[in-house]
């Protein structure tokens, strides 16, 4: 492990970030969370101190605000950020794209303008896979095309990551590391923190988690007539406690480094959407019942990573399959039907 270091994690109340929030801690890490909880609650704070052992400083700000953040970077020590932060409802997205250009773009420059002003000189992004639009080839690397976005949450993502790369060219002392995240699933195995989303779940984990439970009345799969072995698409599932660990090999990576490299962070295998409902039922002991429904739009049928860049570089490598990814949600949803208390 590097020195320990306070990091600052914008959004860190969300699904990734409180996940990441634990694996820091663990490791031996200082965490500073900033999030304005617009998709997230308070309550998950007493979870993260019970599995990290450490009560997380807590700023309840929005990070576009250029006073706010200020502010943060003065009261606090900021050795790294690793910027969490945004809004990432893909439908969302395509009815108020205003929004999510406000809101992911500023967040992203008003934390880098800070950084600047406070000499804090090492951030993480969270960007997607979604920025590799749709390709020909998989599995996809870190070198092929981006910003053939379908979606404006994609361009965001896509715009970020251009962002960060020129304010490290511009700045020789800047250290960035963009990580794709492919679709992440699962939950810590403790069941005590994990995904919740807000409303009817728009990704196929947490809805079938909820019609698992009976929260939801009908499971409907989009589409059976994709080019793969089973007529449904095929996705790069990966455990969030695998994509936290990479958060922390990431940092280990780039503190003490200047310059901006990317990495995928995916498993590298592909799962249909009926392996996942398979071994979902295998998980819960029952058997899911589903109906075909028409394609959603804009779905790709296949998406998986090449994730061996970050084997390589980071010596990062995903460690949990597709039962464990199932059973941690399984656990997490069971135990807390409803998610967090609001
Ligand atoms: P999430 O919504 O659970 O977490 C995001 C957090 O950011 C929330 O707690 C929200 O309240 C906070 N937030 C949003 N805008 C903010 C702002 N302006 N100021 C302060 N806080 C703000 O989402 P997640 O799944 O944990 O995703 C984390 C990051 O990873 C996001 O940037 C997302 O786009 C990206 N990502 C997610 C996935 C995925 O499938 N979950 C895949 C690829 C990339
Ligand atoms: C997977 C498959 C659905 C729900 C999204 C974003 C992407 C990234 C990760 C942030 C698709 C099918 C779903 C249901 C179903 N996020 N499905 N029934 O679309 O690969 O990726 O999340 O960066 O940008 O687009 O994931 O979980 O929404 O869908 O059949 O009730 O499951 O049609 O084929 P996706 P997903």
């Amino acid at each position: 492990m590097s020195n320990k270091l306070r990091v600052l994690l914008t959004g860190g109340c969300g699904y990734i970030g409180s996940h990441t929030a634990v694996e820091l801690m663990r490791a031996g890490h200082e965490v500073v969370i900033a999030d304005s909880l617009v998709n997230s609650c308070a309550s998950v704070l007493p979870r993260i101190e019970e599995l990290g052992g450490e009560k997380p400083v807590f700023y309840n700000i929005d990070v576009c605000d250029p006073v706010k953040l200020d502010e943060l970077f003065s009261n606090e020590r900021i050795d790294a950020v690793i910027h969490f932060a945004g809004l990432k409802c893909v439908p969302e997205s395509v009815s108020m794209p205003l929004l999510y250009y406000r809101n992911n773009l500023d967040s992203t420059m008003n934390l880098l303008e800070r950084m600047r002003d406070h000499g804090v000189k090492y951030v993480v992004f969270s960007s997607s896979a979604t920025v590799y639009g749709e390709q020909d080839v998989m599995p996809l690397k870190e070198d092929m095309p981006t910003g053939a976005c379908t979606n404006p949450y994609g361009m965001t993502k896509h715009m970020s990551e251009v962002i960060i790369r020129d304010a490290a060219k511009a700045d020789p002392t800047l250290g960035a590391v963009l990580l794709r995240y492919f679709n992440p699933i699962g939950a810590d195995e403790s069941g005590r923190i994990g995904e919740d989303p807000l409303g009817i779940p728009n990704n196929l984990l947490p809805y079938v988690a909820q019609f698992a439970t009976g929260r939801r009345e009908k499971l409907f799969v989009n589409g059976n007539d994709y080019p793969t072995r089973d007529g449904t698409c095929v996705r790069d599932f990966i455990h969030v406690t695998d994509l936290a660990l990479a958060h922390v090999k990431a940092l280990d990576y780039i503190v003490g480094k200047a310059g901006c490299e990317v990495f995928n962070i995916g498993t590298g295998n592909g799962y249909s959407v009926l392996e996942v409902i398979a071994a979902f039922s295998r998980a819960c002991g029952k058997v899911l019942k589903f109906e075909f429904a028409p394609r959603r739009a804009g779905d790709i049928p296949t998406c998986y990573a090449d994730p061996s860049k970050a084997e390589r570089l980071l010596g990062w490598k995903a460690e949990r399959g597709l039962e464990k990814m199932c059973e941690d949600t399984w656990r997490w949803q069971s135990n807390n039907p409803m998610g967090y208390e609001k």
